[in-house]
């Protein structure tokens, strides 16, 4: 028997795509959270707290009431009004999943609040073809590391726990780039040697994070498929591909369609400082403001969280986790 709840709110984390040669197709989720709340209601209301909210909507053209009014839809039953508010620590435009958290927990979040009737391949199913690419969202639904593809009509994904001594730091450029353009520099067709490259890397890589080699790591990162067209969209990012391993990083990439570029570390290199300041100096070289982040990947996907109090308002029960 399905339990009906009136509000409900989810914790759901950023997800890097494209990890090194894994072009669409690998994901990490990494422990940075936006949380959305949903409750049943008179009229709709929609508030969105967190940098760069200017300009999105609230009205029920919001990404979030349509994404929730298509849950509803596939489960058979009306909740025409909600009142949503929505947190986010993810940047927006960045390259750090904003917009698969904002989908993966709009389905969450709807899914709980008629009790849960779809399931979590349902929901991976509607994310994919909302996102039109797996890895963000299985990494936010699922959390650990995804490893997926998509047939342009169903999504198939393995989840990998992530290696707990990888520490991740993000260098987050002070400019957006939409994934549209960058993917707009892609050439349609691509070398079978190009091809070959990320085929023989990609899997290098999954079965190094898969095993614990984290010594292979610099060498399979690498990627022909998308980062060299992506480059002159990012200044200092061709540099950073090819040095930031001589400056302690395991492994390199731009994270999903930039333009934040992301560096994968050992826990107990003593090499962070050092990381850090090569990216910083090689991006203030081109004039670009960067906020650097230390994350880790986030085991856990999208949560309901047990702990909300519906008396309270989102911030009173996201207090102590949001990073602001
Ligand atoms: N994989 C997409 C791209 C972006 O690189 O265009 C994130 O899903």
């Amino acid at each position: 028997m399905e339990t009906r709840t009136n509000k409900v709110c989810v914790k759901v984390p950023a997800s890097t795509a494209n990890l090194g040669p894994g072009f669409d197709t690998l994901g990490m989720a990494l422990n940075l959270y936006a949380w959305i709340e949903m409750g049943v209601t008179d009229t709709t209301k929609i508030h969105l707290f967190g940098e760069q909210m200017d300009g999105i909507p609230t009205d029920k053209s919001n990404l979030i009431y349509e994404v929730a009014q298509m849950v509803f839809d596939k489960a058979g039953v009306a909740v025409p009004e909600l009142e949503i508010s929505m947190y986010s620590d993810i940047p927006l435009t960045r390259g750090l999943g904003s917009s698969a958290a904002a989908i993966v927990g709009a389905l969450a979040a709807a899914n709980a609040l008629i009790g849960s009737p779809l399931s979590d391949d349902s929901l991976f199913q509607m994310a994919t073809s909302l996102e039109q690419h797996p890895d963000n969202v299985g990494a936010s639904l699922f959390g650990g590391l995804v490893v997926a593809f998509w047939d342009g009509n169903r999504a198939e994904y393995v989840r990998v726990e992530p290696d707990d001594r990888l520490e991740v730091l993000v260098a987050i450029p002070h400019f957006q780039l939409s994934t549209e353009k960058a993917r707009n520099v892609l050439p349609r067709e691509q070398s079978l040697e190009n091809a070959v490259f990320n085929v023989g890397h990609s899997s290098v890589l999954v079965a190094a994070l898969c095993t614990g080699r984290l010594d292979m790591l610099p060498r399979a990162m690498k990627d022909a498929l998308h980062q060299p067209y992506r480059a002159p969209l990012v200044p200092g990012l061709s540099t950073i591909l090819d040095e930031a391993t001589e400056h302690g990083a395991l492994g390199v990439a731009l994270s999903g369609a930039g333009p934040t570029m992301l560096a994968l570390v050992e826990r107990g290199s003593g090499r962070k400082a050092e990381l850090e300041r090569f990216l910083r100096e090689t991006l203030r070289r081109e004039q670009i403001e960067a906020t650097m982040l230390w994350l880790k990947p986030s085991s856990s996907g999208v949560e309901l969280m047990t702990h909300f109090d519906p008396q309270c308002t989102l911030f009173e029960n996201i207090k102590g986790e949001v990073r602001a």
